[in-house]
């Protein structure tokens, strides 16, 4: 066994199939290319959620609307403590303020919340009110109206739907194994999203385009990529947005946001400079390691596209949690439906007790 488990089968899932030779994923049936700009946020809930929740409502857009609503109540709890923390540590504390449960009201009070309370710690750090919902709007376009107190345009909500709907799921990842472990303990469906969202913020999961935008802003312009990135390597930084346990080839998650971002017109000199920078990075990376595929992954357009959304960096972490959220809540019910605790074993391999003399 590796000690980075990649040898072991530990779930067997309806919900998504990633295949990492291939390039290719699968949502519930539907291919990514299938989902990603066509499908809203609300529709991959529908997908995968369907089977897993008996009280499952029929309209989810408005049941969405209303749970943003309801947690929007929470946001009272930020005080000058939590808004010291990077915004994910704070998102989480409040997250922890819900109570636990296994139903599909408890479901969507997790769905709603990551959205309505990073709209609310962005605003509140940058020394601005925060913005009540409005449950009447798709929740791509009010998490952009809570986020700014202006409405997005159509382009900018479709592109931030893309964003979740590409996220929503992929496979057995580390924030949906660890929600997987904790729902097997029957804890509740808050518990399990706690810990996705903890596993979530580490620099080599879900905290990895931050650091994108940083790269990007040091190198400054494409003339300075290989010098930076040459110097980055040697000091045994690891690049982020490059590389992948699973995929072997690009991962198909990078194209689907590159398409995005460039509905949003504005952004296009700052693709082509990524464009540069992705470039420069692939070349170096494959004459370094030439014996390890080392790609593009979906964290490199993602930097693009939430900058491009107005989300801060400091944040990037939060939006990925709005989005695979769905993902966390569908596994944790299909994880309770199979009903096994989940409890590996360890090799001991430390000091045995001495005799007493
Ligand atoms: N930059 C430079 N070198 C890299 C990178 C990288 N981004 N990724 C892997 N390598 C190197 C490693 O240093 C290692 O070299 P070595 O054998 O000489 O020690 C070799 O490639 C293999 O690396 P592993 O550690 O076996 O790769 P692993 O599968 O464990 O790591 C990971 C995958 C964590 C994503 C890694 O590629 C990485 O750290 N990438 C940067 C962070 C990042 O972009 N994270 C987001 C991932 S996508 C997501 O989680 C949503």
């Amino acid at each position: 066994m590796s000690d980075g488990l990649e040898d072991v089968v530990a779930a067997h899932t309806v919900l998504s199939e990633v295949d990492g030779q291939a390039g290719r994923m699968v949502i519930r049936g539907r291919s990514l290319d299938d989902l990603a700009g066509r499908a809203t946020y609300e529709d991959v809930v529908g997908l995968l959620f369907s089977g897993f929740y008996a009280d499952l409502p029929a309209d989810i857009r408005a049941a969405l609307g209303r749970a943003r609503a309801e947690v929007f109540a929470e946001v009272a709890a930020l005080d000058t403590g939590l808004l010291d923390r990077s915004p994910v540590e704070a998102v989480r504390a409040l997250l922890a303020r819900l109570p636990d449960g296994d139903d599909a009201e408890t479901a969507f009070r997790l769905l709603a919340a990551p959205a309505v309370f990073t709209a609310a710690v962005v605003r509140a750090q940058a020394g601005e009110a925060p913005v009540a919902p409005d449950p009447a709007l798709r929740h791509s376009a009010d998490t952009l109206r809570m986020l700014r107190g202006a409405h997005a345009s159509k382009a900018e909500a479709d592109a931030l739907d893309t964003y979740l709907v590409t996220v929503s799921d992929h496979g057995l990842n580390a924030s949906t194994f660890a929600a997987r472990v904790v729902a097997s303990t029957r804890a509740g469906l808050t518990s399990a999203v706690l810990a996705g969202i903890s596993a979530l913020k580490g620099p080599l999961h879900g905290g990895a385009p931050g650091p994108v935008i940083e790269m990007l802003d040091e190198i400054g312009e494409p003339a300075n990529a290989r010098a930076w990135i040459e110097a980055a390597l040697d000091r045994g930084d690891r690049l982020m947005g490059f590389g992948h346990r699973i995929y072997r080839v690009r991962d198909p998650r990078a194209d689907a946001l590159k398409g995005a971002v460039r509905w949003l017109d504005a952004r296009q000199g700052r693709l082509e400079f990524a464009e540069a920078v992705e470039a420069a990075a692939l070349a170096i990376l494959a004459e370094r390691k030439p014996n390890r595929p080392l790609d593009t992954n979906v964290e490199f357009y993602t930097a693009l596209l939430l900058e491009a959304l107005q989300f801060p960096p400091s944040a990037f972490t939060c939006v990925f949690a709005m989005g695979r959220v769905a993902g966390w809540l569908a596994h944790a019910r299909e994880q309770l439906a199979g009903g096994r605790l989940i409890r590996p074993q360890s090799v001991y391999v430390g000091p045995m007790p001495q005799k007493a003399a």
